[in-house]
């Protein structure tokens, strides 16, 4: 079978890495793909955003699945398009990306369904948004609503903080937001593959957002993940799938969208058990290098079931009990980071027993692999303890000869406690 994955970063090489060792597996294509990617599968010029060369590259190749790695291309409505034209898409709709486009849609989805999740108001106007947000208690959380928006989340500690957050929203006359109360507890990340109304459990993550040592500095995409995240017991997951997951699933039947993908849910987990804090609709980044690595079930297997509606069929079988990724990022990052430093080392790294998953990379005139993006190398391992994934991740990073990058030296110590 041919498959195409749309995207070009660590998530996509980690989906591609572990594509090409199905042996169901003919021709993998990845569009646009990257340097490390370039190793695993056919990286293709197809602009995701035009959906009709999508589907014309589909028909000329014989590509019977696409997986969508990104949110962009899904909110853009490429799942739709390639339904209407009978080439099979793993990855929700444009309307059951709402879960993850649009804050407001899946809070009034929970709030009718007795989902867990954060007390809440949503709100179009300044005005009204300011006195709620001055009435509740502190820490106060404003978030504004939609993709687009790009200003994301502040948890507030002062209400002039909050205001001054709702403020800067509604500079936009467009806008909308969420004021919802603070979830005190530790945070872990959920996945999830649905199908209509059934899912199946797909591992746990726990990820580290802000670029620095310690959790430091700016927030950034993710400087690195482990799996599982300790907190999420069996049992948990069985509440997780329970008040959250099959409730959501079953929703979205019944309200006409039924969702088709990665259901990717951030929870607070707190004295009153687990509470929705968001969803997204995909593979988390780096989050999927360490499901991927730690995953030993065939993952096209596993796709074409969710796609064919033979979810209840199978269950994911994981080969290791830990994986870990440290992200490697160009100097800048989350700012401007610096292109085209080489990098080196990458063999080295893996004979050391990491497997390298690409990011922003690219090879340079000569062939040489050089930085071409903020987050460039997911440096990643599995082991039979977290302590040994953490160790062989950082044994990789020590073997890169890299002077134009960074990455934090504590990923996953809070796995370990
Ligand atoms: P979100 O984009 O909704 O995932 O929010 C980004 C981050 O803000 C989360 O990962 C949490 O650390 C924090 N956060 C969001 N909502 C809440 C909440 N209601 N209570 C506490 N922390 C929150
Ligand atoms: N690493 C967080 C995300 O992919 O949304």
């Amino acid at each position: 079978m041919n498959v195409l994955v749309i995207g070009g970063g660590g998530r996509e090489h980690a989906l591609c890495w572990k594509l090409r060792q199905s042996p169901k597996l003919d021709r993998l294509f990845c569009a646009p793909g990257n340097a490390g990617i370039a190793r695993d599968a056919e990286c293709v010029a197809v602009n995701p955003s035009d959906h009709d060369a999508v589907i014309a590259f589909c028909r000329a190749n014989d590509v019977e699945l696409v997986v969508v790695g990104p949110e962009q291309p899904l909110v853009e409505g490429l799942v739709d398009s390639l339904t209407a034209a009978g080439i099979r898409a793993f990855g929700p709709t444009a309307k059951a990306a709402q879960l993850e486009g649009s804050k407001g849609f899946t809070k009034d989805l929970c709030a009718r369904h007795g989902i867990p999740t954060a007390a809440y108001r949503r709100f179009t106007e300044a005005t009204a948004a300011r006195d709620w947000a001055l009435a509740r208690p502190l820490p106060v959380v404003v978030k504004a609503d939609g993709l687009a928006a790009g200003k994301g989340v502040v948890v507030a500690a002062t209400h002039d903080e909050a205001i001054a957050h709702i403020d800067a929203i509604f500079a936009d006359a467009d806008a909308a937001l969420v004021i919802e109360d603070f979830l005190a507890g530790e945070e872990a990340s959920f996945f999830a593959i649905v199908d209509g109304a059934d899912a199946v459990a797909f591992g746990s993550a726990g990820d580290h957002k802000r670029v620095g040592d310690g959790d430091t500095g700016p927030n950034t995409g993710g400087m690195g993940a482990f799996c599982p995240a300790p907190i999420v017991t069996p049992a948990l997951e069985r509440e997780v799938m329970e008040r959250i997951v099959l409730p959501t699933a079953r929703a979205m039947v019944a309200d006409g969208m039924p969702f088709r993908g990665v259901l990717f849910a951030g929870l607070m987990i707190g004295a009153d058990g687990p509470q929705l804090i968001e969803f997204n609709t995909r593979f988390g980044d780096p989050e999927c290098e360490v499901l991927m690595a730690r995953l030993g079930s065939d993952l096209l297997d596993l796709l074409l079931a969710a796609c064919d509606g033979r979810l209840a069929d199978v269950r994911p079988e994981w080969r290791a009990p830990c994986a870990a990724t440290v992200v490697m990022a160009a100097e800048g990052y989350p700012g401007t980071p610096k292109k085209g430093t080489p990098i080196r080392g990458v063999e080295a790294a893996e004979a050391a027993g990491a497997i390298i998953f690409h990011a922003g990379t690219a090879r340079d005139s000569s062939g040489g692999l050089v930085a071409n993006g903020g987050r460039v190398l997911a440096v990643t391992a599995i082991g039979d303890s977290m302590t040994a994934a953490i160790s062989g991740a950082y044994k990789g990073v020590d073997a890169i000869d890299w002077p134009g990058g960074f990455c934090r030296r504590d990923i996953g110590r809070r796995a370990i406690g």
